[in-house]
């Protein structure tokens, strides 16, 4: 069965140029910092530790020294706008993609872009838009767990990383590298004709969210409960309320429901792990 990885050689779209810091306050704070100053898609920023790693929905992104892969990286996207939403997709699909290759760990994908194992979360994607010299850029951030170390001891119940799924330490630059060369080829996926389309698909394979999950989300304001029904082609989830409205989320925190009949609760969690 053919893959994403048997075109990798045909579908490389930038080179990448790889800046490091021992410490830094935010990668995609550098990465969109640079992009505004005009720097080119392929630039990625990676440091050994973060002193105000950043998350979505405005949460903390906690990011002790070494115990997380901490990375940006600026893109110029060419397809029309309203197909941007999908490269925060093409962000989790990338790191799992990853984190099979070089850790041999299978990570399920919850909507729109977080990795968990086992319901813990091993991986987060920030992607932001930045109005940049040059147009309009993209900064993609992720941050993957390697190491469950330093992290405020609230998050230890929510979260894991690669050393608590295998028992060993993974290389943090092979990941680096598999993640770039993964992310080069959904992203010049993106770029062709069909790439949306499947990249959807893609997702929806990889993702035990995409249909027939029971969720619960706010919502402007408002929280409802209802179940997936896959995504729209611009990544939008469809999710049927239970008085049989379908909604389309673009940026949401859902949970499944059966989590939170166990005890979890969705605004307990001010800040991730890194
Ligand atoms: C989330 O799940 O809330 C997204 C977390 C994204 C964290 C990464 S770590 C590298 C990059 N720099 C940041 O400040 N955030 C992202």
């Amino acid at each position: 069965m053919s893959s994403i990885f048997d075109s990798y050689s045909r579908l490389m779209r930038f080179p990448p140029v790889i800046i490091r810091y021992d410490r830094i306050a935010s990668t995609n704070t550098e990465a969109a910092e640079q992009a505004r100053r005009g720097a080119p898609e392929g630039v990625c920023i990676v440091a050994r530790a973060q002193t105000s790693g950043r998350g979505r929905q405005g949460r903390t992104w906690a990011s002790p020294p070494d115990a997380g892969l901490y990375f940006s990286i600026i893109l110029r996207p060419t397809v029309e706008e309203r197909w941007w939403p999908l490269i925060s997709l093409i962000g989790a699909l990338a790191a799992r993609d990853a984190l099979r290759i070089v850790c041999s760990v299978e990570a399920d994908i919850k909507w729109p872009n977080d990795l968990l194992i086992n319901g813990k979360k091993i991986c987060g994607v920030l992607a932001e838009t930045v109005e940049a010299e040059g147009g309009r850029a993209c900064v993609l951030g992720v941050g993957i767990n390697l190491r469950s170390i330093g992290w405020p001891t609230e998050l230890a119940a929510s979260a894991t990383s690669v050393e608590a799924e295998t028992g060993a330490v993974p290389d943090g630059e092979r990941l680096l590298q598999a993640l770039i060369n993964a992310l080069d080829a959904w992203y010049a996926l993106l770029h062709t004709e069909t790439g949306p389309e499947a990249i959807r698909r893609a997702w929806e394979h990889r993702s035990s969210y995409a249909f027939g999950k029971r969720v619960r989300v706010a919502v402007e304001g408002r929280t409802v409960q209802g179940t997936t029904r896959g995504l729209e082609p611009t990544g939008a989830l469809r999710l049927e309320t239970e008085s049989g409205e379908m909604l389309h989320l673009y940026s949401a925190e859902i949970m499944e429901l059966r989590e939170l009949e166990t005890g979890g609760d969705p605004d307990s969690r001010r800040s991730d792990p890194g």
